[in-house]
């Protein structure tokens, strides 16, 4: 585990990324944890504990490099079909890492926030979900959005079923539905939309990762797996970012 000190360390932007060009929201898909595990002849776990490490760096030189917002995939509604040992351990990791690492993210001044369905989560756990969000809901720092038990689909349903209740009400006018209304019941209402994706191990899908908010999102996608992911493969990331002409659907 990096000491306190080291993970507290500063890190300077890279010399060759563009300092005023740098996206305000990243979210990545943390893939390959399993791969990289068993690679060395590892159990499956060990990969996604080396994998809290990597996201530990990441948020450090995100927040340091002065990115507003990281969104991570931690759990998605789907992964509740992976064999119970392997659930029930990402679920430990999750409150332990939360536990352990909380004091930290509250020295560097990050604001927590957990996006899906919380409730089918362990009471404890969701215990200490609420309890991080809370105490850092008013830290200036960088925004970290933890995907948990999280489906784009299910979020894009959930959204309808809230403005049809609001219609219901006679609270709201479907006619006057439009992006905006409806992007205010996102889980990432309060968030611009990711400039990037980074996608690791080589995998070129978005498996029902913020469907809504990726429409117009830079996809870097990388061979390195996620225990693997460092410095040089964000700042590769960046530089790939960098290098994009970014439209929005114009010429
Ligand atoms: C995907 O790799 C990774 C996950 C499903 C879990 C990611 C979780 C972490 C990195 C820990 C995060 C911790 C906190 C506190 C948020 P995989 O298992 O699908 O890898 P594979 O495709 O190689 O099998």
């Amino acid at each position: 585990m990096i000491s306190t000190d080291k993970a507290r360390e500063f890190c300077p932007i890279p010399k060759e990324l563009d300092h005023k060009r740098m996206p305000d929201h990243i979210a990545v898909i943390m893939d390959g944890n399993g791969r990289w595990a068993k690679a060395k002849g590892l159990p499956r776990t060990i990969g996604h504990t080396a994998g809290v490490e990597s996201l530990k760096t990441t948020l450090h030189l995100c927040s340091n490099w002065g990115i507003g917002a990281l969104t991570v995939y931690a759990f998605s509604t789907e992964n509740w079909s992976r064999p119970c040992e392997e659930v029930n351990f990402l679920m430990t990791l999750f409150e332990s890492v939360l536990q352990r690492e909380l004091t930290n993210l509250k020295l560097e001044e990050v604001k927590i926030n957990f996006l899906g369905d919380l409730d089918p989560l362990p009471t404890a756990l969701k215990e200490l979900i609420i309890e991080s969000i809370e105490s850092t809901a008013s830290n200036k720092g960088i925004h970290f959005n933890v995907c948990t038990n999280y489906g784009g689909r299910r979020e894009l349903v959930r959204v309808a079923q809230k403005l049809a209740e609001r219609s219901v009400r006679g609270e709201l006018d479907p006619l006057l539905i439009d992006e905006n209304v409806f992007a205010s019941e996102l889980f990432t209402a309060s968030e611009v939309d990711p400039d990037l994706l980074i996608r690791t191990s080589g995998e070129k899908r978005i498996s029902n990762f913020l469907l809504w908010q990726l429409a117009y999102a830079e996809i870097h996608v990388t061979d390195v797996l996620w225990p693997d992911f460092d410095a040089v493969a964000l700042t590769q990331a960046l530089l790939d970012y960098q290098s994009r002409r970014r439209r929005f659907g114009g010429v």
